[in-house]
């Protein structure tokens, strides 16, 4: 398939909120509708809990189709709060799923680094190169701030998204097994991957 001519910017506007979310949940419902349930709730509260300013997004022309979800900092991709997710769910599902949302982007981040919380390009448009494209968008944003490293973690059963990983100079660090989730969520470990910036 062709290259897609693509344009990366930080800080997702502010009416492509909702598509930000669906591009988003459709990229990880395989890990989060097991662990949430029903589809549309969460999606909502993925959506109005976006810190857009922390994601670069990519477009076509003026349609976005993919996301790079940043942590600067203390600052990530994922801002939901408790009363987001109470409001949509009620309290107990409401505070089941705001902690689950924090296991899902918790991670470290030191101050010489930036860490990608979530690659994420439209199903329709994998393949193209937009993956590729966000990933050299965060290097350059990097290296802007004379950051020293890129970090992420990827799952042992994400099989494609490791080798673009690879492709792209990320070498594994570390890896951090779950055996006993694996039946439930359908993976059993994260690998930490870094590279290194010039
Ligand atoms: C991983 C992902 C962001 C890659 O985006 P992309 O635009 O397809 O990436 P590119 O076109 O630049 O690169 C394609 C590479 O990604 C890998 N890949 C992973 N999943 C893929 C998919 N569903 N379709 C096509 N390529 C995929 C392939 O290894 C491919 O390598 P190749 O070009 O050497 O054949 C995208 O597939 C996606 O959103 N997947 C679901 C969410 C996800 O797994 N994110 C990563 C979590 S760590």
């Amino acid at each position: 398939m062709s290259q897609a001519l693509i344009s990366c910017v930080l800080g997702i506007p502010e009416q492509d909120r909702q598509e930000a979310g669906r591009i988003l949940y459709a990229a990880f419902q395989r890990k989060l509708q097991p662990l949430l349930g029903a589809p549309e709730p969460v999606q909502r509260i993925l959506a109005v809990g976006l810190n857009l300013d922390m994601a670069l997004g990519a477009y076509t022309g003026e349609r976005l189709v993919g996301l790079a979800g940043l942590h600067l900092g203390s600052r990530h991709l994922f801002g939901m709060t408790l009363r987001h997710c109470v409001t949509e769910l009620g309290p107990l599902r409401g505070l089941y799923t705001r902690v689950a949302f924090e296991l899902f982007g918790a991670g470290r981040c030191p101050p010489d680094q930036v860490r990608i919380v979530a690659l994420a390009v439209d199903a329709a448009q994998r393949g193209r190169g937009v993956g590729s494209q966000l990933l050299e968008a965060v290097f350059t944003l990097a290296e802007e701030r004379r950051l020293q490293a890129v970090r992420l973690e990827v799952v042992d059963t994400n099989v494609g998204a490791r080798q673009l990983y690879e492709r792209m100079g990320f070498v594994p660090v570390r890896t951090y097994r779950f055996p006993f989730i694996r039946g439930w969520l359908g993976y059993s470990a994260a690998i930490e991957m870094r590279k290194m910036l010039p």
